[in-house]
């Protein structure tokens, strides 16, 4: 954690969810109370199709729905994608980019990664600008040189701490089990908090760095003591809520 820096516990769902899964979304919705919202910002991001049922459901309740891509343009021809102002439209509140799942599936660029990244900004909601290496990249000793390139090309010039969140995942821990250990997150932070610093100046410690790949809740409290951790992003233990409130510490 990073004092003075309100922690975001954040679910991706990624291509996960029907409507029955709504009922694990209003567990979440019931428990995150102003209290708990108070000391850490809750968020899921769902599938596009569930973001207006998955707003109306958690009407009233603090927690945060948000998407997981967006296309960089308002409107246009582009068939089967959808505006970041569609998604504030639909109810997101933030919306995921350049997920380690998006660049290796559909060949996402830092510079396509950046015009959605803009683009969230545009339609009013904060941008998670996702960054990490993979296994052949650690292993060549090259991990922060590919997450400083990410950083670099990834976010906008424009960025704050208000519109921007970083998440680091590095994709060797993504849906595999295998967790960063404390030393290697801390590390990757501490630059990535760095890098931010040397291009934003102080805002750059403002900004919030996600943790993400296999945080669950048996390792979770470990991860978020790390420092410049402030909040993890959780994919498969977010589709439980039982599992994603023991890592928010409901
Ligand atoms: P897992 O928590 O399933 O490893 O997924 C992490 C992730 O990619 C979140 O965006």
């Amino acid at each position: 954690m990073t004092p003075d820096i309100k922690p975001l516990i954040a679910g991706n769902w990624k291509m996960n969810g029907l409507t029955a899964a709504l009922s694990e979304l209003r567990i979440v919705s019931d428990a995150v109370t102003p209290a708990i919202a108070a000391r850490a910002d809750v968020l899921l991001c769902v599938p596009a199709t569930l973001i207006a049922q998955a707003s109306s459901a958690s009407y009233g309740s603090p927690l945060m729905i948000g998407a997981q891509d967006c296309h960089a343009a308002v409107s246009g021809a582009h068939t089967g994608d959808i505006s970041a102002e569609m998604l504030v439209d639909a109810g997101a509140q933030m919306i995921i980019v350049g997920h380690s799942e998006r660049r290796a599936d559909h060949g996402e660029t830092d510079a396509a990664v950046r015009a959605k990244a803009e683009a969230a900004i545009r339609a009013g909601v904060p941008a998670i600008v996702c960054v990490g290496e993979t296994a052949a990249q650690r292993q060549a000793g090259k991990a922060l040189t590919v997450v400083g390139g990410e950083l670099a090309g990834s976010v906008p010039d424009s960025a704050n701490a208000e519109t921007v969140v970083i998440a680091y995942e590095p994709v060797w821990a993504i849906g595999t089990g295998l967790t960063a250990t404390p030393d290697d997150v801390n590390e990757v932070h501490a630059f990535i908090r760095q890098e931010l610093v040397l291009r934003f100046g102080a805002e750059g410690y403002r900004f919030r760095i996600l943790y993400g790949g296999s945080v669950k809740p048996s390792n979770s409290a470990e991860l978020l003591a790390v420092s410049n951790v402030d909040g993890a992003l959780v994919g498969g233990a977010s589709l439980k809520a039982a599992d994603f409130l023991a890592i928010i510490g409901v």
